[in-house]
Parts: structure tokens; sequence; C-alpha cells
């Protein structure tokens, strides 16, 4: 039996003896691609080839593409783990042509491979062509049926809807008819009992798709209309997992060595076993054996979980997994991060990317996980809250209402079926049409915050290709070659497309160029510049009169000139981290635009101040050194031979572009733009350090001018400082003063406890007897009011009867206590709080309460201090009522 890695180098080679060169498969997360967030197809990385932006290097290709099915148009989510055939991540295998061969050739070696290399038997096999469509105005693929003829029985080719037989790649973009290879997996009896052919497409978990032939020929435009592509070509893809399952004889893809060793692993965790039904608990397995690969591969293609966009899609995935083993499997502590190790293994030869970054993983997905166990257990709570909460409604109505799901959904990442699950098990229903009708609510909301309303593109001037220049030139005269309207929250705006443009299109953490486009008379001020795919997109707020005229294209070159020094900047960082820090620290993300550079890297701790110290000296070396960048073009394998810095998730071609500073120090594979020397790049100086997800810190410096303005104002502070202090070396002297400034305070409070006991003895030798207690009413000298109250507690042991009335004026403001003995509070009937409320407060103006034995008060009248005093005397005497 054949291992998946042999079924894989077998179809790679298969197609090499054909011709086919062999390409790396293309990051699964999509950078500059507005209509995708994560590779989908083996064709994605082909898109503009198919659409004519870009000639192919070569006119056939294969490859094994990371793909990942959870988000727009091609969505498996919530199949997977249910079924044994569905993932979200997995990987096609696909072969190419681009204007190349056409039908008879990918038909007649899609079935030399299957039926004599690997041997499927051909009585297993079906083929659907597409039977055409009428309101799209399609004909049935009479030459697919005539190709497929040559090798297969006429009765074993079946017409297919547009639904499954015509490939689009989203809603717009390229896509042509199909033809798909089914395999009929069920045993010589079964197939003798029920006619194969039936169940083609209608979801027999035996009977399944395996290759999908696509033959492009159209480009779907937002209106809707086909457009005929400029050449023909070919675009096949082959599920790998599904594959290997028919190979290896299995009747589900989680029971071949592709997912067998997650599965093992996961009984060993838990202690449970994994019997390849449909239980809860099997479907739990089946969907963490599926979920993690979708997790590691997006993460170590750079992809970090988090609240919006694409991370939110893996948190997503992350969160699903979670659910099912906490509420399956009875796990509630991390669980997937521990399956990386299996995993990376398995994919060592062909993906090593989870191999080296192995640590990094674990440590975001452990963190990620450990979150949401602790968000599962608040929602938990707040689900009991609401069954212990309101029983008579309980008794009624045992329904969980749609605004609670919903919160339980948006707050708290329960998802409904959880919500389902633990209200089922409290005899509870769960009100799920108000759920859909607070869900719809938030969608609105959102979608008004986002909509984006993108017009077809408008072609002027039809050229083959579109060139970049501005690595050496900041000015050409060149001509439009498309442009389109772009509408969101309101602003309408213009993209355009150039022959040649000297505008960098914001890539590899560099920003976009600002300049200006003079198309005959008309100047437009280009906002930013854009990349989708390879399509350089200049933005503007309007267009000219006549874009058939001549442009002038411009970039702001103060500004871009910036951004090189920070560029260069950012590359010898990376070096002199990895040098002060080790070798372990990766790139996460950068952002490098005119005013500052932001670098991000996989690092587990602080890094300390030291450490910046180090990596700062280290880079201000090196631009010391004014070391020549030299910028080469080679062949991938050759650059990273000489130790070239690749960053994982990046798409790099054949032929690389390598940025050199020195080869001993920095070498990285980079398509930005970068200073002549490293000199150029003045001074370097680092702002601040910090945490911006687990397991990966940022730095954010200055680079030229503004790291010397950095610089400027803080000697300039520090003189200030020193000349305020009058010292040389005001570090010493603020130290001093902070020193200095302690002794003092401690001093104060001593000299003020002091004269705080000398006042104490003094009144308590003013006590006159009054009404049978002793009375000590003045209007005394204290700092605050707090005095005034430690007075009181000062005098109280030294008397048995009393009565205390002290008032003081505090710069300005009344302060007023009032202390009596407990028996003579209660003897006499008196409440301090409320002598203090309706008699001394209204005569300073002011508020104030306490117990019944002693209370304060504060006021803005100081004018009448005597006469509280003369007031509680009175009371104290009985000469006033109360
Ligand atoms: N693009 C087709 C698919 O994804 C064939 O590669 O199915």
């Amino acid at each position: 039996m054949m291992t998946a890695a042999e079924i894989r180098r077998t179809f790679l080679e298969f197609f090499q003896n054909k011709s086919h060169t062999i390409v790396p498969s293309a990051p699964i997360t999509v950078k500059n691609d507005p209509t995708l967030m994560f590779t989908n197809a083996g064709m994605n990385q082909f898109k503009d080839i198919f659409l004519g932006n870009k000639p192919p290097a070569c006119p056939r290709v294969a490859d094994t593409q990371k793909c990942l099915r959870v988000s727009g148009k091609h969505n498996d989510l919530e199949e997977v783990g249910t079924d044994t055939y569905h993932h979200t991540m997995f990987e096609m295998l696909g072969n190419w042509s681009f204007g190349d061969y056409f039908k008879e050739e990918a038909i007649a070696w899609a079935w030399e491979l299957l039926t004599e290399v690997y041997q499927i038997p051909k009585e297993q096999l079906y083929v659907t062509v597409f039977g055409g469509d009428e309101k799209e105005n399609l004909s049935p693929d009479q030459e697919a049926r005539a190709c497929w003829g040559k090798h297969i029985a006429r009765d074993r080719i079946l017409p297919g809807s547009k639904k499954d037989n015509f490939w689009e790649m989203g809603d717009t973009g390229p896509c042509g008819p199909c033809s798909e290879i089914h395999v009929d997996c069920r045993s010589a009896a079964e197939r003798e009992e029920t006619d194969g052919r039936e169940l083609v497409n209608a979801g027999h978990p035996q009977v399944i798709e395996i290759w999908n032939l696509v033959f492009m020929e159209f480009n779907r435009l937002n209106d809707g209309v086909l457009k005929p592509l400029p050449a023909r070509h070919v675009d096949t893809g082959m599920g790998l997992e599904r594959l290997v399952r028919v190979l290896q004889g299995k009747n589900s893809n989680y029971d071949t060595d592709l997912f067998t060793p997650l599965i093992r692993h996961t009984e060993k965790l838990t202690g449970l076993k994994y019997a390849g039904g449909d239980s809860n608990t099997d479907v739990a397995f089946r969907v963490i054996a599926d979920h993690v690969r979708a997790i590691c591969f997006t993460i170590a293609d750079g992809q970090l979980p988090s609240n919006t966009g694409a991370g939110y899609v893996i948190r997503r995935i992350l969160r699903r997994a979670v659910r099912y083993y906490f509420s399956f499997l009875g796990i509630k502590a991390p669980l997937l991060y521990k399956l990386i190790d299996p995993l990376a293994a398995q994919f060592d030869n062909v993906f090593p990317g989870l191999e080296q970054q192995k640590d990094f993983l674990k440590k975001v997905i452990m963190e990620e996980e450990s979150g949401f166990l602790r968000t599962l257990d608040s929602g938990m709570k707040r689900m009991e809250e609401y069954f212990s909460g309101d029983r008579k409604e309980q008794a009624l109505d045992k329904t969980v209402d749609g605004r609670t799901a919903f919160e339980l959904y948006d707050t708290f990442g329960f998802p409904l079926d959880l919500t389902r699950l633990i209200a089922r098990e409290r005899g509870y229903l769960v009100d799920e049409k108000g759920f859909g009708v607070e869900m719809q609510k938030q969608k609105n909301r959102s979608r008004q915050a986002t909509a984006t309303d993108t017009e077809d593109w408008v072609t002027i001037h039809d050229v083959p290709r579109m060139t970049f220049v501005g690595y050496d030139d900041l000015l050409v005269d060149t001509r439009v070659v498309k442009y389109r309207g772009i509408t969101s929250k309101n602003r309408r705006q213009y993209q355009i497309v150039l022959e040649t443009t000297p505008f960098y299109g914001e890539s590899g953490g560099q920003v976009g160029d600002t300049g200006t486009l003079m198309i005959g008379n008309t100047r437009l001020e280009v906002t930013d510049t854009k990349k989708e795919n390879d399509l350089i997109i200049h933005l503007t707020g309007g267009i000219a009169e006549d874009m058939h005229a001549g442009v002038t294209a411009r970039v702001d070159a103060e500004k871009r000139l910036r951004t090189m020094s920070n560029h260069s900047a950012t590359h010898l960082l990376h070096a002199a981290l990895k040098e002060v820090l080790g070798k372990h620290v990766n790139q996460k993300g950068s952002l490098v635009n005119p005013e500052v550079l932001r670098f991000d890297v996989s690092h587990f701790a602080k890094i300390s101040d030291q450490q910046l110290h180090e990596t700062e000296s280290l880079v201000n070396e090196k631009i010391r050194e004014n070391i020549p960048v030299v910028i080469r073009e080679l062949p991938k394998q050759e650059a990273l031979k000489l130790g070239a810095m690749a960053l994982f998730g990046e798409k790099y071609g054949d032929r690389v572009r390598v940025v050199t500073m020195d080869p001993r120090f920095s070498i990285e594979l980079c398509g930005g733009t970068h200073v002549g020397h490293t000199g150029m790049i003045g001074l370097f100086t680092i702002t601040s350090e910090s945490a911006v997800a687990a397991g990966v810190r940022r730095i954010e410096a200055l680079t030229g001018g503004a790291a010397i303005r950095y610089v400027t104002d803080k000697i300039t502070q520090h003189k200030a400082i020193s000349e305020l202090l009058k010292a040389k070396e005001p570090l010493k002297a603020v130290e001093k003063l902070l020193e200095d400034k302690a002794a003092l305070e401690k001093q104060a409070a001593a000299s003020a406890a002091k004269e705080l006991s000398r006042l104490s003895d003094m009144l308590a030798k003013s006590a006159e007897p009054l009404g049978g207690l002793s009375f000590i009413g003045k209007v005394v000298e204290v700092p605050d009011a707090d005095a005034l109250k430690q007075l009181c507690f000062q005098l109280k042991p030294r008397f048995t009867t009393y009565g205390f009335i002290l008032a003081a004026d505090l710069q300005g403001k009344a302060a007023v206590a009032l202390m009596l003995d407990d028996a003579t509070a209660a003897e006499k009937n008196l409440d301090a709080a409320g002598i203090i409320r309706e008699k001394l407060a209204p005569l300073i103006r002011g508020g104030g309460g306490g117990q019944k034995t002693f209370a304060t008060a504060g006021g803005k009248d100081i004018s009448r201090l005597g006469e509280v005093v003369e007031t509680v005397k009175n009371i104290l005497a009985g000469r006033a009522s109360l």
C-alpha cells in the first residue's frame, strides 16, 4: 500500500515527466487579493496569468497546494467532522496549462495517472461533463465528452449541471466548464445492487469526486457577464486526502495515514477510543484532527487568530475544535497544542514551516485555547444565571430567548449548537428564530460599515504587460491601461492601472507610494498605491477628462526616501535581533512607512532594556559601516543556499529578489525599496517595545531625521532638567532629590504628629464641666480635616462622659468634628450625626454625617465657626432644643 507521501510524490513525478515545472505551494493565507482571505484552490496563485495580467513563467506547472475552505464561495466548515470526506484544510494536487495543452491532454493524462499509475479499477470510475446552461447561453461541452469517449465507456460519461460542472473561483474572476472524476468505493456486491451512476453527486459517502478538470475560458464580471479570456487554460485539482483514502482502500479520509497519527495521539491524551462512527465522540475526534491542521498551517503562514477578517476565521475554527473536546471528550484544559509535534513531524519534508515554528505555534495555540476555555466558563455561568433567573417564566416557557442566545454567541463565542446542547441538558429549547433575527441585525450593521461597491474595469489601452520601474525611477511618462470606480462608506474613489509605473504598491510591510499623475491637463493626487495580486493600482479621488491622454507619473520622492531608509533599517534590525536574542526569532509582521518602522518578532519574553540597547547599537554600527545595499535577482534555491531569510507566508517565484547588506550580516528575500548604502539611514533609534499577541513582541523605531529629532528632543529635555537642578549629572541629582523629599516628608509627618498631641494636651486642659459632662469646644488651627478627627480620638480616652466640638478654617473651607460618649448619647437621646446634619452643616453652608457618637461636616462658610461651638454647647447644656 502506498503511503500518502508516496502518493503525493507520484503525482508530481508523473507531471514532471510530462514537461511540467513543479512549483511550491503558495501560502495558505492570501495577501494582495481583496476577493480572497485564504487560498481556496490551487489556481489562486495563477489568477493573474488566467486573466492575462501577467505572462506565465512556464506554460505547464504542477504542485500540491495548501487550501482552506471555510469562508466565501467555497465553505465546508459545518460539514467537517460530521462526514468523513470534507476538510477545512486540505492539499490540492494540481496540473496547469497556461494557453498550452487543453482538454485532450488534460483528460488523457488524468485517466492514465488514475488507471495505470495508481491502478484504480476502471469499472469504479465515472466522469461528468458540463451539460450546458440556457440562462448563461452556454452549450454542452461536446469537446470534453468526445475526449472522454476515447478512454471510458460512453454510459459512464454523465452530464452535469452548472452547479457541479461550471467552476468559478468566486463571485467574479476566471471560470469555465469542468469535468469531474468520481470513484465508486463500495463493495462489488453493493455496486451490483445499485448502479453507481445514480449515486454520483448525490452525497453518498462512498461515491465521491476526487478530481476536477477545469477548462478556463471566461472571466465573470461584476454584472454577471462572462467575458472570454485572452487564452484557454487548464486548471485541475485533486484532493490528496480523498485520493489517499481511495488508494489505501479506506472508508474514511480519517482512516488514512494523513490523519491516524493525530487521532491516535488524541486517544492517548483523552483516554478515549475513536470508533469511526457517528457518535458525538467520533465526530469530536475528526473535528480535532481536521481543525488542528487548518489552525497550524494558517498561523505558520503568518496569520494570527484575531477578532476580524482572516484572523477571526482561524479563531472560529479553533473555537469549534475546543467546543468539541470540551463538550464531547470531557477535556477542560488546552489540548490542540499537544498535537503539534505529531503534525509537524508528518509534514517535515513537504511543508517544513510547521517543524521550524513548532514552539511558536504551541505558544499561540495554547494561549488561544486557554482564553476560549475561560470564556466558555463565563458563558456557562451566564447560562446558569439564566436557568436559575426567572423561575416563574421558566415554568411557563422553557425557552432560552433569541437575545440571550445571541449574547452567548456574540460575547462568549458560543455557537448556536452549543447553546442548544446545554439548553437541552436542562430541558430548555432555544428560540432559534429570535437568534436569527438578532444575527441578521448584526450582519446589517456590519454590512453598512464595510460595504464596498467595486465597478468593472474600463479598458483604455490593451497592453500585453505592465511594468514596475520604481526601483530605479520615480518619474515616468506612460499611459492608462484601465481604471474603475470604487465606492466605500459613501466615498467614491478611482483605481487606475498604468502601463509603466514608478509607484510602489503596498506589500511586504512597505506602504504604497503617494504622488501625482498628470493625465493630459488633469492633475490627480495619488493618495495610495495598492497591489491586487501583481496588478499595481493607483488610488485617486477623480479621473481625467481624457483618460486616453499621455500620463506623467511622479512619486513623492521625499516620502519614498524616508520609507526606504525605514525599510533598510528593518532588515538591519531583523538581523541584529537574531544576533542578540537568538536564531529562534522570526519576523511576524512589519510596517514600514515614511514616519516609523514597526517590526514584530516571535519571542517569548519581554526584550530587556539591555537587549534593546545592544540591538540598537549593532544596527547603528552597521549604519556607520556604510555597507552597500546589494540587490540581485537569483534563482530561489541559490538564494536560500546563501542563507537568505525567507519569510513564512510569503509567496516567492522561481527567481527572487535578494537584498544583501554585508553577506555575513543580512540577506533577505524582499521586493521592497532600499537605500543605496546603509549610511543613508543616518541614525536608528528604538522608541518602544511591547507585546502584541502570545509569543509576539513589537519594536517601534525611527531612522534619519525623525531619529535625530527624537534624540535631540531627549537631549533638550535632559539639558533643561540639568539646568533646573543645576547639576551635571541629573540622574544622580534626581535620585538625591527624591531621597531628600522622602526624608522631609517623614520629618513633616513627625512634627505634625507632635503638634497634634501638643494641641490635644492643651484642649484637654481647657475642658469645662457642662450639664454633667466634660465639654471641649474650640476653633483650632490644624492642617486638614483628618487632624480634627485625630484630636477627638486622642481626647476620648482621657474622659468618661464628654462632648467635643472642634472646628477649623482650612484655607477658607470650614471643617467640623463632633464627638459624644455612648452613655451621654443614650441618656440624653443625642445623635452626633443628626446634630451635624441639622444644626451645624447649615451654619457653615455645607454637608456632613457620621454615626451617633462621632460625626463630621465640611462647608463653605468659615465666618460662623464660633457659632458652631456655641450651638453645641447650648445643646449639651440643655439650653437648646434639638
Ligand atoms: N479550480 C478547481 C477546483 O478548485 C480545480 O483546481 O476544484
